[in-house]
């Protein structure tokens, strides 16, 4: 019999390792990986972006993937109380509860556009649907992205649908018809790609591709490249809000938390990968394409991949929904930290929890939505000077660019160094080993090393980077 762990509200629990791995890697695949890889890694120039985006990946990943379940599993408790409980246990502040409450900030923000984007992978299942991708070409391929995103009617329309389909799912209570859900999804999903990949690899340049993606130019390595590469891994993870913290909240006691890490971060980092080597052959062959494309890349890129085979109608169809669906599954994370706030802090009934909050994260997507059409030009630049140095903390970024930057380089890294810095210097460290007893005493000591130096000195260079300081300092230490 499965363990049942005591449940913050009720609504989660999972019935054994493999269902909280399925959950939680049902929370890591999504956009992020197939969407958002490949075109972050087009616009900041491939193999170096590749190779940090990895090194992100194993060194602050992994081991705040580790932490993140850790600390919902000792305290079998949501994210804000979470870190509250375990901090007052050590004889620290409660005000650790802001770690959760940022979470919910996040949380908010990212399915705001997570939830655009979403809708248009669900408009794509409906254009696959009527055969529009056969014998598609590249001039064709670009109108029917372009007709969508320009026209803000439409686009909200399905940014609407995506939004109502994760509130029913979370109103409902995330349970184990998710879990049934993922069993079948992330495999085939995996599959489907894999056909693509083959598929582009015989009408691409697949030996490109592979150049690209893997064989770093070090000339295009500068700090933009490596925040981005940053909070790629973060957001591709799941990691910095949370949510993975309250998926651990229901892990059984028995299971191990570093090979379950493990499992979740190898298979949300395979999917990035195959996607990216999917999409790529495509964009070298195609003279029209370029691999800064932007945010339209996956949608302009795929579809002609699927005009060109024998059975292209049927395989685009199942691919976009699977999408779909992927990333409801991650939207349902998303939203979760929400609903459970409004919940267990603000005594709402569940239903209606979800519903408000629902409705206010699609209000702030239709900036999102008018960033693709209308408002594609209100761009805003912060350059405030300070002595004779002028520092440039947005450098004109239209709302969705806002929203991303603001989430993807600031909320989630800073989220994962408080993270690690509570899990490395203020959890007791009877607790932190107790959570990890299953794993020699190696991991142990290694996990404890990583969090205590790596994420938050990188974290903060990071952080400091974004906000123009590390290179003021280079200055004035005549470094630069
Ligand atoms: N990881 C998901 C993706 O790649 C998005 C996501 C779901 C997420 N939950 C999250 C990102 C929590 C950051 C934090 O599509």
């Amino acid at each position: 019999m499965p363990s049942q762990p005591a449940s913050t509200d009720g609504n989660i629990y999972w019935s054994s390792r493999l269902a909280f791995i399925l959950a939680a890697t049902g929370s890591a695949v999504g956009l992020g990986n197939i969407w958002g890889f490949p075109y972050k890694a087009g616009e900041n120039g491939g193999g170096a972006f590749v190779l940090i985006y990895l090194a992100c990946v194993l060194a602050i990943g992994l081991p705040i993937m580790m932490s993140e379940i850790l600390i919902g599993r000792h305290t079998r408790k949501n994210p804000i109380q979470a870190m509250e409980r375990m901090a007052v246990q050590s004889g620290h502040s409660p005000r650790w509860r802001w770690v959760g409450l940022m979470g919910v900030g996040a949380g908010f923000l990212i399915l705001s556009f997570y939830s655009v984007i979403g809708g248009w992978a669900l408009a794509y299942v409906f254009r696959a649907l009527s055969g529009d991708f056969a014998e598609i070409t590249p001039t064709v391929a670009n109108e029917v992205f372009n007709s969508l995103v320009g026209d803000p009617e439409r686009s909200m329309a399905w940014h609407t649908l995506f939004m109502v389909a994760v509130v029913l799912v979370v109103s409902k209570g995330v349970n184990s018809g998710l879990e049934r859900i993922i069993k079948w999804l992330m495999p085939t999903l995996f599959v489907i790609l894999l056909v693509l990949v083959g598929i582009a690899s015989v009408m691409g340049d697949y030996g490109a591709a592979v150049n690209y993606l893997f064989n770093p130019d070090f000339s295009k390595l500068n700090s933009e490249v490596v925040v981005a590469a940053m909070g790629q891994a973060f957001f591709s993870l799941s990691l910095g809000l949370g949510a993975i913290m309250m998926y651990g909240a229901y892990l059984p006691d028995h299971a191990s938390v570093a090979k379950t890490s493990l499992a979740i971060v190898g298979a949300d980092t395979a999917v990035a990968l195959i996607s990216g080597l999917a999409i790529f052959p495509l964009v070298f062959a195609i003279p029209e394409m370029t691999t800064a494309e932007g945010p339209s890349l996956v949608f302009k890129v795929l579809p002609q991949i699927f005009g060109k085979i024998e059975g292209g109608g049927f395989v685009s169809v199942m691919f976009f929904l699977l999408l779909v669906i992927a990333a409801i599954t991650s939207a349902v994370s998303l939203l979760e930290p929400v609903v459970s706030w409004l919940v267990t802090q603000k005594g709402m009934a569940r239903d209606r929890a979800s519903h408000v909050a629902g409705f206010a994260i699609w209000f702030l997507g239709l900036g999102t939505v008018l960033s693709f059409s209308s408002w594609s030009d209100e761009r805003l630049t912060i350059a405030p000077r300070i002595g004779d140095r002028i520092f440039v903390l947005v450098d004109g970024k239209n709302f969705f660019e806002i929203v991303e930057f603001l989430t993807f380089s600031l909320m989630l890294p800073l989220g994962g160094v408080m993270i690690a810095y509570f899990v490395g210097f203020i959890a007791s460290m009877k607790a932190t080993r107790r959570q990890l007893a299953d794993s020699p005493r190696a991991v142990y000591s290694t996990w404890l090393f990583m969090v205590r130096n790596v994420a938050p000195i990188l974290g903060v260079i990071i952080l400091l980077n974004m906000l123009g300081i590390l290179d003021s300092i280079f200055l004035w230490l005549g470094l630069s």
